[in-house]
Order: structure tokens, then C-alpha cells, then sequence
């Protein structure tokens, strides 16, 4: 379990953009979270990755959006308003998870059917800062268990001071 701070909105999209480099193709992502926690931001930054982030949007009553270019095909998934594993087996859900990258914001509703392997990202706000979230990155199974997320965190600009001698 590694836990990354990220103290505004673009720290949450860059860290999941440098993340993305090693997801590939039949991976799951599970993204958990109170509502406006950073899931779909994530995402956002995670398309970014792939150059699709400009068509971004929330999948809240569609249920699936598909992002596609020559390279990948990703799967962003929001469960919200899906009431139980039946209903996603409905819609052929279980079919995606090897098409692509599958994403799936509130996916802890399908955790008895997801693959062995996966990785979990919970989402918390901030008690006091409203800019702050933690990401709490569980890999499930195997596949991601020996990843250090710490090298994904974006690099803070640094303040030079240059000292001019005169
Ligand atoms: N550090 C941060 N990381 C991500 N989002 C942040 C951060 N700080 C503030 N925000 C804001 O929080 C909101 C997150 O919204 P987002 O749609 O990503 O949430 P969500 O978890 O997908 O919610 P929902 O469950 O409703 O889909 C955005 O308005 C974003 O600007
Ligand atoms: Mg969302």
C-alpha cells in the first residue's frame, strides 16, 4: 500500500499521466471515493497520457465512454447509478476487461468479479484543505505489487535563487 498526496487537482492529473506509462492492455484500474473526490480527474490525466483527454466526460448516464487511438483502447467505467453485478454482466461488462484498459470509478460494486489481479486507488479529501486529496494505491494480486508509485509523483517546481555576485 503506498499512500501519494496530492495538494491541488493538477498534482492528482499529472500523477495519474505518469502512471499510465506502465498500465497496458487488459489491466483494471479501481477508482473509490466520495463523490468529487478526483476520480474523473484521474482519468483526465490518465487520457493525457494517450493525448484522448480532450473528449473527456463523465460516463455518470452512460455507464461506459471508450477512448480510442492506434495504440489503446480505454474503457472509463462510472457505477454509480449501476445498482448490482447483475446489471453490469447485462451490458457484457465482464467482455471489456481484456479489450483494453478498463477504469472504473465506483468499482468496489464488481469487486466479486474482477480479474485476480488489479490495482485499487482510494480517494480521500482533505478534513481541512479542499485542494488535498490522498490516493491510497492497493495492488490487488500480483501484477502490480512490485511497482513503486512514489517514482509517478509529479516533480514540485523547485524556487531557484541565483546568487548574482556584484
Ligand atoms: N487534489 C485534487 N485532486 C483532484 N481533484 C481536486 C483536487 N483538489 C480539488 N479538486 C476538485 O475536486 C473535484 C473532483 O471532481 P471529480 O469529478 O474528479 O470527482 P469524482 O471523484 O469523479 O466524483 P463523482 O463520484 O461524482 O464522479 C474537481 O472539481 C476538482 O477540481
Ligand atoms: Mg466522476
Amino acid at each position: 500500500m503506498t499512500e501519494i498526496l496530492c495538494k491541488n487537482e493538477d498534482e492528482t492529473r499529472v500523477f495519474a499521466k505518469n502512471l499510465a506509462g506502465i498500465i497496458k492492455r487488459g489491466d483494471v484500474i479501481v477508482l473509490s471515493g466520495d463523490l468529487g473526490a478526483g476520480k474523473t480527474k484521474f482519468v483526465e490525466g490518465f487520457l493525457e497520457h494517450y493525448n484522448l483527454q480532450e473528449e473527456i466526460s463523465s460516463p455518470t448516464f452512460t455507464i461506459v465512454n471508450e477512448y480510442h487511438n492506434p495504440l489503446i483502447d480505454i474503457y472509463h467505467f462510472d457505477l454509480y447509478r449501476v445498482n448490482d453485478i447483475y446489471e453490469f454482466e447485462n451490458i457484457g461488462g465482464e467482455e471489456y476487461f481484456e479489450r483494453g484498459i478498463c477504469i472504473f470509478e465506483w468499482g468496489e460494486l464488481i469487486e466479486d468479479i474482477l480479474p485476480e489481479d488489479y490495482l485499487k486507488i482510494s480517494f480521500e479529501k482533505d478534513e481541512i484543505n479542499d485542494n488535498i486529496r490522498k490516493l491510497i494505491l492497493e495492488p490487488v494480486g500480483n501484477k502490480f505489487s512490485e511497482v513503486n508509485f512514489e517514482e509517478f509523483i509529479p516533480r514540485r517546481k523547485r524556487l531557484k535563487i541565483l546568487f548574482v555576485k556584484g
